[in-house]
């Protein structure tokens, strides 16, 4: 009850300017959002993918960066990932999908008014052009349930062109089952997480049992399909539940991934790995970190205590 009071409250602060100036300006936050982010500049992107590889799991990067409100910037961040992607390919890190991105399209222009959707595809296409060229894939990551009809729309039109782009569905929203039975054909590729934003209950499930009990229902229908499943979760249980729900569906280790994010439970994702699991882990870098740090403090009530303790002590 209290943590869903703080979880409220965190991710309203997440799209609060005020908030954002102080938490930037606090002399010991970038300590701790180092922990989730490893670096502003994609020379820390590659370095820490370098490091990931070589400890065993595969990588997808995410160029921080959302809510673009003018086309200036959708293209310099549409910019940022093509020339990410190629460093990455010179680096020697995306063969085979090894290192991949991921890529939010409320960055590339979504949410610049009529023509939004139509600039974030441009952008998108862009971006798998140069994906391609690197030998690797893209992921569209989905945000607040306001865009996604319109990013599914966007991941229609470019899996015409780029039929691997992968797509991220949220147990949490009531639609997702039925999304779930739509992206389960061959070839598709989707990340199935909880859901990260604040919604209302008219559209998403409020109850931490209700929300794991729908990831479980759309699991199932991924597995059983004949789709790519990217199972984005640190949960114990559900981690279990999707190794059980692989083998019921004779699906063999390769057949699925498990996703987690940078920072949080690396251990489990080195232990999965030893094991034989494809295990993939989400980079973020980049200077606009504060959405994102945001999101990660209001999932574990813990972290808010260790991110406080921290701005008084450095303080
Ligand atoms: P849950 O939050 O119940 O956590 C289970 C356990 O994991 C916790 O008890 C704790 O031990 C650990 N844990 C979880 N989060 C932690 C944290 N921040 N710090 C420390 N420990 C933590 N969401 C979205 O809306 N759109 C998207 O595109 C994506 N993309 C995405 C990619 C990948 C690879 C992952 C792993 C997650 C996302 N998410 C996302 C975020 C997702 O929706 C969800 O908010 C988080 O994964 C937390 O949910 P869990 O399934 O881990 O369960």
């Amino acid at each position: 009850m209290l943590d869903n009071a703080l979880r409220t409250v965190l991710l309203q602060a997440a799209r609060s300017p005020g908030v954002r100036t102080v938490v930037e300006r606090a002399p010991g936050s970038r300590a701790v959002v180092r922990r989730f982010v490893p670096g502003t500049g994609s020379e820390h992107a590659v370095e820490a993918s370098r490091d990931l590889l070589a400890g065993g799991v595969r990588v997808t990067v995410d160029h921080l960066g959302e809510d673009t409100t003018d086309r200036a910037r959708a293209d310099a961040v549409r910019d940022a990932y093509t020339a990410l992607l190629g460093r990455l390919a010179d680096a020697g890190l995306t063969a085979d999908g090894a290192v991949e991105v991921s890529v939010k399209l409320s960055a590339v222009g979504q949410a610049l008014g009529p023509d939004g959707p139509a600039v974030a595809t441009a952008a998108a296409h862009a971006i798998c052009e140069a994906a391609a060229a690197a030998g690797t894939t893209v992921t569209l990551d989905m945000e607040d349930h306001t865009t996604t009809d319109a990013t599914l729309e966007t991941l229609r039109t470019l899996r015409a062109d780029f039929p691997w782009v992968g797509a991220v569905l949220q147990a949490y929203l009531r639609r997702t089952e039925g999304d779930c039975r739509d992206l389960a054909t061959a070839g598709s590729r989707v990340r199935l997480c909880k859901g990260a934003y604040d919604e209302p209950a008219s559209v998403a499930f409020q109850d931490k049992h209700e929300v794991d009990r729908s990831y479980v229902r759309c699991l199932t229908v991924l597995m059983a399909g004949p789709g790519y499943p990217m199972v984005a979760t640190h949960d114990p249980r559900l981690i279990d539940i999707a190794g059980a729900l692989a083998v019921r569906h004779g699906r063999g280790q390769g057949g699925y991934e498990f996703q987690m994010l940078y920072g949080v439970r690396p251990d489990e994702q080195r232990r999965l790995a030893a094991t034989g699991e494809t295990v993939r882990v989400y980079l973020p870098y980049g200077q606009d970190w504060y959405g994102y740090f945001m999101r990660r403090l209001a999932e574990r009530p813990a972290n808010v205590g260790f991110f406080l303790r921290s701005l008084m002590t450095r303080g």
